[in-house]
Protein backbone atom coordinates (compact mmCIF):
# COMPACT_ATOMS: atom_id res chain seq x y z
CA UNK A 1 0.00 0.00 0.00
CA UNK A 2 1.81 3.63 -1.28
CA UNK A 3 0.74 4.96 1.89
CA UNK A 4 1.93 2.73 4.47
CA UNK A 5 5.70 3.16 4.96
CA UNK A 6 7.43 -0.14 6.20
CA UNK A 7 10.26 0.85 9.13
CA UNK A 8 11.77 -2.01 10.29
CA UNK A 9 14.73 -0.35 11.54
CA UNK A 10 15.61 -0.92 14.83
CA UNK A 11 17.81 2.53 15.16
CA UNK A 12 16.20 5.45 15.37
CA UNK A 13 18.17 7.49 13.24
CA UNK A 14 17.18 5.26 10.63
CA UNK A 15 13.42 5.88 11.86
CA UNK A 16 14.27 9.62 11.63
CA UNK A 17 15.21 9.44 8.28
CA UNK A 18 12.51 7.22 7.16
CA UNK A 19 10.29 9.91 8.04
CA UNK A 20 12.05 12.43 6.16
CA UNK A 21 11.76 10.30 3.26
CA UNK A 22 8.15 10.09 4.12
CA UNK A 23 7.34 13.45 3.88
CA UNK A 24 9.37 14.31 0.75
CA UNK A 25 6.91 11.71 -0.99
CA UNK A 26 3.81 13.36 -0.05
CA UNK A 27 2.76 13.52 -3.98
CA UNK A 28 3.43 10.30 -4.31
CA UNK A 29 1.14 8.93 -1.77
CA UNK A 30 -2.00 11.09 -2.79
CA UNK A 31 -2.40 9.13 -5.55
CA UNK A 32 -3.87 6.59 -3.06
CA UNK A 33 -6.41 8.68 -1.46
CA UNK A 34 -9.38 8.06 -3.14
CA UNK A 35 -11.40 11.23 -5.19
CA UNK A 36 -13.30 12.95 -2.77
CA UNK A 37 -9.82 13.22 -0.13
CA UNK A 38 -8.75 16.76 -1.49
CA UNK A 39 -5.49 16.79 0.50
CA UNK A 40 -4.23 20.06 -1.26
CA UNK A 41 -7.72 21.59 -0.67
CA UNK A 42 -7.31 22.13 2.86
CA UNK A 43 -5.64 25.52 2.87
CA UNK A 44 -4.44 25.81 5.98
CA UNK A 45 -4.26 22.61 8.23
CA UNK A 46 -3.51 24.03 11.48
CA UNK A 47 -6.59 23.43 13.58
CA UNK A 48 -7.76 25.48 16.57
CA UNK A 49 -9.45 24.35 19.58
CA UNK A 50 -10.31 26.42 22.56
CA UNK A 51 -7.60 25.02 24.58
CA UNK A 52 -5.21 23.54 21.80
CA UNK A 53 -3.56 24.34 18.52
CA UNK A 54 -2.88 21.59 16.05
CA UNK A 55 -0.06 22.15 13.79
CA UNK A 56 1.60 20.16 10.95
CA UNK A 57 4.45 17.78 12.07
CA UNK A 58 7.67 18.76 11.02
CA UNK A 59 10.51 16.47 11.92
CA UNK A 60 11.66 18.96 13.28
CA UNK A 61 9.41 17.63 16.19
CA UNK A 62 10.65 14.84 16.69
CA UNK A 63 13.16 15.57 19.30
CA UNK A 64 10.75 17.20 21.86
CA UNK A 65 7.78 14.60 21.22
CA UNK A 66 10.27 12.57 22.06
CA UNK A 67 11.32 13.97 24.91
CA UNK A 68 7.78 14.00 26.19
CA UNK A 69 6.99 10.93 25.21
CA UNK A 70 10.11 9.56 27.95
CA UNK A 71 8.18 11.04 30.70
CA UNK A 72 6.70 8.72 33.36
CA UNK A 73 2.89 9.05 33.54
CA UNK A 74 0.08 6.30 32.22
CA UNK A 75 2.72 4.57 30.06
CA UNK A 76 5.86 3.12 31.19
CA UNK A 77 8.42 4.98 31.03
CA UNK A 78 10.52 4.72 27.91
CA UNK A 79 14.19 5.61 26.87
CA UNK A 80 14.92 8.28 24.67
CA UNK A 81 15.37 6.41 21.70
CA UNK A 82 12.92 3.93 22.06
CA UNK A 83 10.33 6.76 22.14
CA UNK A 84 11.58 8.24 19.24
CA UNK A 85 11.27 5.19 16.93
CA UNK A 86 8.08 4.30 18.23
CA UNK A 87 6.50 8.04 17.56
CA UNK A 88 8.42 7.30 14.02
CA UNK A 89 6.56 4.95 13.41
CA UNK A 90 3.18 6.15 14.25
CA UNK A 91 3.93 8.91 12.53
CA UNK A 92 5.43 7.28 9.29
CA UNK A 93 1.89 5.40 8.26
CA UNK A 94 0.04 8.41 8.62
CA UNK A 95 -0.77 10.74 5.65
CA UNK A 96 -1.53 13.57 7.54
CA UNK A 97 -0.11 13.93 11.73
CA UNK A 98 -0.50 17.33 13.66
CA UNK A 99 1.17 18.10 16.61
CA UNK A 100 -1.04 19.10 19.37
CA UNK A 101 0.61 21.92 21.11
CA UNK A 102 -1.05 24.56 24.08
CA UNK A 103 -2.35 27.60 22.88
CA UNK A 104 0.37 29.75 23.89
CA UNK A 105 3.93 28.68 24.53
CA UNK A 106 4.60 25.29 25.64
CA UNK A 107 5.80 21.55 25.06
CA UNK A 108 3.89 19.41 22.83
CA UNK A 109 1.17 17.74 24.25
CA UNK A 110 0.46 14.76 21.66
CA UNK A 111 -0.27 13.90 17.88
CA UNK A 112 -3.28 13.11 16.29
CA UNK A 113 -3.39 11.86 12.65
CA UNK A 114 -5.36 10.06 10.10
CA UNK A 115 -4.23 6.94 8.10
CA UNK A 116 -5.00 4.60 5.34
CA UNK A 117 -4.98 1.68 6.50
CA UNK A 118 -6.34 -1.56 4.61
CA UNK A 119 -8.56 -3.43 7.51
CA UNK A 120 -10.31 -6.68 6.33
CA UNK A 121 -9.19 -6.13 2.65
CA UNK A 122 -10.70 -2.39 2.40
CA UNK A 123 -9.03 1.01 2.56
CA UNK A 124 -10.43 2.88 5.98
CA UNK A 125 -9.07 6.35 6.72
CA UNK A 126 -7.99 5.86 10.28
CA UNK A 127 -7.99 8.41 13.82
CA UNK A 128 -5.35 7.91 15.57
CA UNK A 129 -4.31 9.50 18.62
CA UNK A 130 -1.52 9.97 21.60
CA UNK A 131 -1.36 12.26 24.43
CA UNK A 132 1.94 12.76 26.60
CA UNK A 133 1.44 11.54 30.07
CA UNK A 134 1.23 15.33 31.68
CA UNK A 135 -1.43 16.35 29.40
CA UNK A 136 -3.62 13.19 29.60
CA UNK A 137 -6.59 12.82 31.85
CA UNK A 138 -8.24 16.73 30.79
CA UNK A 139 -10.12 15.74 27.63
CA UNK A 140 -7.75 17.48 25.48
CA UNK A 141 -6.94 14.57 23.32
CA UNK A 142 -11.16 14.18 22.72
CA UNK A 143 -11.05 18.16 21.30
CA UNK A 144 -7.94 17.60 19.29
CA UNK A 145 -9.62 14.33 17.81
CA UNK A 146 -12.52 16.05 17.74
CA UNK A 147 -11.30 18.84 15.66
CA UNK A 148 -9.43 16.25 12.94
CA UNK A 149 -12.81 14.51 12.73
CA UNK A 150 -14.28 18.08 11.44
CA UNK A 151 -11.23 18.41 9.42
CA UNK A 152 -11.64 15.36 7.70
CA UNK A 153 -15.55 15.28 6.71
CA UNK A 154 -15.63 19.28 6.00
CA UNK A 155 -12.43 20.01 3.99
CA UNK A 156 -11.10 16.08 3.23
CA UNK A 157 -14.57 15.45 1.98
CA UNK A 158 -14.40 11.71 3.48
CA UNK A 159 -17.15 10.17 4.42
CA UNK A 160 -15.86 7.76 6.55
CA UNK A 161 -13.34 7.82 9.41
CA UNK A 162 -12.69 4.94 11.62
CA UNK A 163 -11.01 4.25 14.60
CA UNK A 164 -9.45 1.07 15.77
CA UNK A 165 -8.73 0.33 19.61
CA UNK A 166 -7.51 -2.44 21.30
CA UNK A 167 -10.53 -3.86 24.06
CA UNK A 168 -8.50 -3.43 26.84
CA UNK A 169 -7.62 0.08 26.43
CA UNK A 170 -10.33 1.52 27.82
CA UNK A 171 -9.60 5.17 27.64
CA UNK A 172 -9.59 5.68 24.17
CA UNK A 173 -13.02 3.17 23.69
CA UNK A 174 -14.47 5.77 26.38
CA UNK A 175 -12.73 8.91 23.93
CA UNK A 176 -14.24 7.61 21.18
CA UNK A 177 -17.68 7.06 22.42
CA UNK A 178 -17.45 10.59 23.52
CA UNK A 179 -16.71 11.67 20.00
CA UNK A 180 -19.62 10.03 18.86
CA UNK A 181 -18.00 6.74 17.08
CA UNK A 182 -19.63 3.27 17.42
CA UNK A 183 -18.67 -0.03 17.87
CA UNK A 184 -19.28 -1.37 14.28
CA UNK A 185 -17.52 -4.73 14.65
CA UNK A 186 -14.39 -6.68 16.26
CA UNK A 187 -11.52 -7.56 13.70
CA UNK A 188 -8.07 -8.23 13.88
CA UNK A 189 -5.32 -5.94 12.49
CA UNK A 190 -1.30 -7.15 11.82
CA UNK A 191 -2.95 -10.01 13.84
CA UNK A 192 -4.06 -8.18 17.16
CA UNK A 193 -7.47 -8.17 17.89
CA UNK A 194 -9.46 -4.49 17.49
CA UNK A 195 -12.24 -3.16 18.18
CA UNK A 196 -13.57 -0.87 15.10
CA UNK A 197 -15.44 2.02 15.87
CA UNK A 198 -16.99 4.23 13.07
CA UNK A 199 -19.11 7.37 12.74
CA UNK A 200 -22.73 6.21 12.96
CA UNK A 201 -23.60 6.61 9.23
CA UNK A 202 -21.94 8.18 6.03
CA UNK A 203 -24.24 10.84 6.24
CA UNK A 204 -24.21 11.21 9.75
CA UNK A 205 -20.80 13.67 11.10
CA UNK A 206 -19.81 12.79 14.13
CA UNK A 207 -20.29 15.79 16.65
C1 LIG B 1 -6.17 7.21 24.78
C2 LIG B 1 -5.66 8.58 25.22
C3 LIG B 1 -5.39 9.44 23.99
C4 LIG B 1 -6.72 9.24 26.10
O1 LIG B 1 -6.19 10.46 26.54
P1 LIG B 1 -6.92 11.31 27.67
O2 LIG B 1 -6.18 12.57 27.82
O3 LIG B 1 -7.13 10.47 28.89
O4 LIG B 1 -8.33 11.54 26.98
P2 LIG B 1 -9.54 12.43 27.45
O5 LIG B 1 -9.21 13.05 28.78
O6 LIG B 1 -9.87 13.32 26.32
O7 LIG B 1 -10.74 11.36 27.63
C5 LIG B 1 -10.52 10.11 28.21
C6 LIG B 1 -11.83 9.54 28.77
O8 LIG B 1 -11.58 8.19 29.15
C7 LIG B 1 -11.82 8.04 30.54
N1 LIG B 1 -10.84 7.12 31.03
C8 LIG B 1 -9.53 7.32 31.27
N2 LIG B 1 -8.96 6.20 31.73
C9 LIG B 1 -9.94 5.26 31.76
C10 LIG B 1 -9.99 3.89 32.15
N3 LIG B 1 -8.91 3.26 32.57
N4 LIG B 1 -11.20 3.26 32.08
C11 LIG B 1 -12.30 3.88 31.63
N5 LIG B 1 -12.31 5.19 31.24
C12 LIG B 1 -11.14 5.86 31.31
C13 LIG B 1 -11.67 9.42 31.13
O9 LIG B 1 -12.34 9.52 32.38
C14 LIG B 1 -12.32 10.25 30.01
O10 LIG B 1 -13.72 10.13 30.01
P3 LIG B 1 -14.69 11.24 30.74
O11 LIG B 1 -14.40 12.55 30.05
O12 LIG B 1 -16.06 10.73 30.50
O13 LIG B 1 -14.30 11.27 32.19
C15 LIG B 1 -4.34 8.44 26.08
O14 LIG B 1 -4.58 7.58 27.16
C16 LIG B 1 -3.14 7.95 25.30
O15 LIG B 1 -2.48 8.73 24.64
N6 LIG B 1 -2.87 6.65 25.39
C17 LIG B 1 -1.72 6.05 24.74
C18 LIG B 1 -1.85 5.99 23.22
C19 LIG B 1 -3.12 5.32 22.79
O16 LIG B 1 -3.58 4.36 23.42
N7 LIG B 1 -3.69 5.83 21.70
C20 LIG B 1 -4.92 5.30 21.15
C21 LIG B 1 -4.66 4.11 20.33
S1 LIG B 1 -6.23 3.43 19.78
Amino acid sequence: MAVRLAVRAANPRRVVRAVRRRFGRAAGEQDALPDNAVLDGGGDRTLKTDRVVLRPFSPRDLDRLASQMGRPGNEPSLPRWRGEEMLAKEIAVTYLTWVIWPLHDGEPLGIVGLSLLQIDGRPEHELGYRVFPPAAGRGLATEAASAVLRFAEEELGLRRTVSIVEPANAASIRMLEKLGLRHERDTDYGGVPVRLYACPSKDETCD
